[in-house]
């Protein structure tokens, strides 16, 4: 394990002060999950994925998992961006090796139930608790990252049903809903937006210091659509809880278009710098950085905020030691060569994958530290 500092480094890099060293906070997405073989015993304990992010006890127990094994600088609590519209009434499974099942999708516009938002956020009283207890076990060191889903991403499986990895196609039903029922769904993004507001303000309440957004399939949509079904959405979304936290950092990823094969590369340099453009100038604190994305690029188009991730977690995976050392040294040298040196988060581009050797995590983090100091 490397020296750990008393100073909260995420939170000086957050309130802009800036590290007392050049050394960046590091914390991965899904950093708690099955490349662990301690998460895997923990899940093997609990009957099934949801059964366990509704355990507050060993949600907070793999939470804090790779804070003991690695030092990461922040945790995020160990839940998942499904438990809303499972709140909302859908009826929710993780299924092995197909992920996740809605068996009532919103198939028509009168599949919609209404809600009452205090009773939604009633029924997620275990992501509370698994927050006190991760809360009161955590160093004071560390900063504890709460999220949600981005209301385009979770009525992207609320319509489908599924995740695109299982059905090969991109969520055609929600593109077929924006030509077909722009207007209910609109009315869906706003419902699902406010409860996420009240979401994210009980999940500081209950003690997280940082708001997290996962926007991972905006990328889908054309820049136009970005902005009216997912950006316009996240920008209600930070403006609300600003008005009532204003002090809380919050943290946006979205995904960028090279998810999709079908559009051309000047149409994905054009989203990327349109969306970048529309972030600069949002009230997010910080923006996640994808690995597709020229890092470069990124640091120069938002140059207002502070910049996370890029790291391709496939490279992580392979587990070439050479060429970790070179992909981290490459985005670390365009940090240290521009604006953004002291305002970067080291993260990856997306989720850390299952089949990556802890040794290798290991080794990343300990050449980023070192590259750095
Ligand atoms: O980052 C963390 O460590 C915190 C926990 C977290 C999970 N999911 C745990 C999880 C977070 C922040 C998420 C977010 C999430 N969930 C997103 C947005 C971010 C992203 O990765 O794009 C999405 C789209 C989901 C929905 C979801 N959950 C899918 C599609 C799947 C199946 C994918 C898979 O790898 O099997 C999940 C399952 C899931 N969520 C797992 C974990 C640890 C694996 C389930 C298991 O342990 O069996």
């Amino acid at each position: 394990m490397t020296i750990q500092n008393n100073n909260n480094i995420f939170r000086s890099v957050l309130s802009n002060s800036g590290p007392s060293n050049h050394i960046p906070p590091i914390w991965f997405m899904r950093q708690a999950g099955r490349y662990l073989p301690e998460y895997r015993e923990v899940r093997t304990a609990n009957k099934s994925f949801l059964s366990l992010c509704k355990n507050p006890e060993d949600a907070a127990l793999v939470t804090l998992q790779p804070i003991q094994r690695f030092d990461f600088d922040a945790a995020i609590m160990f839940s998942d961006i499904l438990v809303i519209p499972e709140a909302m009434g859908m009826d929710l499974d993780f299924v092995e090796s197909v992920g996740p099942i809605f068996k009532n999708p919103i198939r028509t516009p009168r599949d919609i139930l209404t809600v009452d938002p205090e009773e939604v956020i009633g029924k997620l009283s275990f992501v509370m608790q698994t927050i006190a207890n991760i809360r009161s076990q955590l160093p004071k060191s560390k900063s504890l990252i709460g999220f949600s889903g981005s209301p385009f991403t979770l009525a992207c499986y609320m319509l489908e049903g599924r995740s695109n990895k299982s059905t090969g196609n991109n969520f055609p039903n929600i593109s077929r809903w924006i030509s077909e029922h722009p207007e209910d769904l609109v009315k869906l993004l706003q419902t699902v937006s406010q409860l996420i507001v009240q979401y994210a303000i009980k999940q500081i309440e209950s003690g997280v210091d940082v708001i997290m957004l996962f926007d991972t399939w905006g990328g889908l949509l054309t820049d136009e659509d970005y902005r009216k079904y997912s950006f316009r959405f996240l920008e209600d979304i930070v403006h609300n809880i600003k008005l009532i936290k204003p002090k809380i950092p919050v943290i946006v990823f979205t995904k960028s278009q090279h998810v999709t094969e079908k559009y051309s590369i000047s149409q994905q340099q054009s989203f990327v710098n349109n969306m970048h453009n529309m972030m600069n100038i949002s009230q997010f604190d910080v923006i996640g950085v994808d690995h597709n994305i020229d890092m470069a690029i990124a640091s120069q188009n938002l140059s207002n905020k502070i910049i996370q991730g890029n790291f391709n977690p496939n490279i992580l995976a392979e587990g070439n030691q050479h060429a970790i050392k070179q992909e981290a040294k490459k985005i670390l040298d365009i940090i240290y060569n521009s604006q953004h040196q002291g305002r970067y988060i080291f993260n990856l581009g997306h989720g850390i994958l299952p089949n990556t050797d802890p040794k290798n995590v290991q080794y990343l983090i300990d050449f980023v530290r070192s590259y750095s100091a």
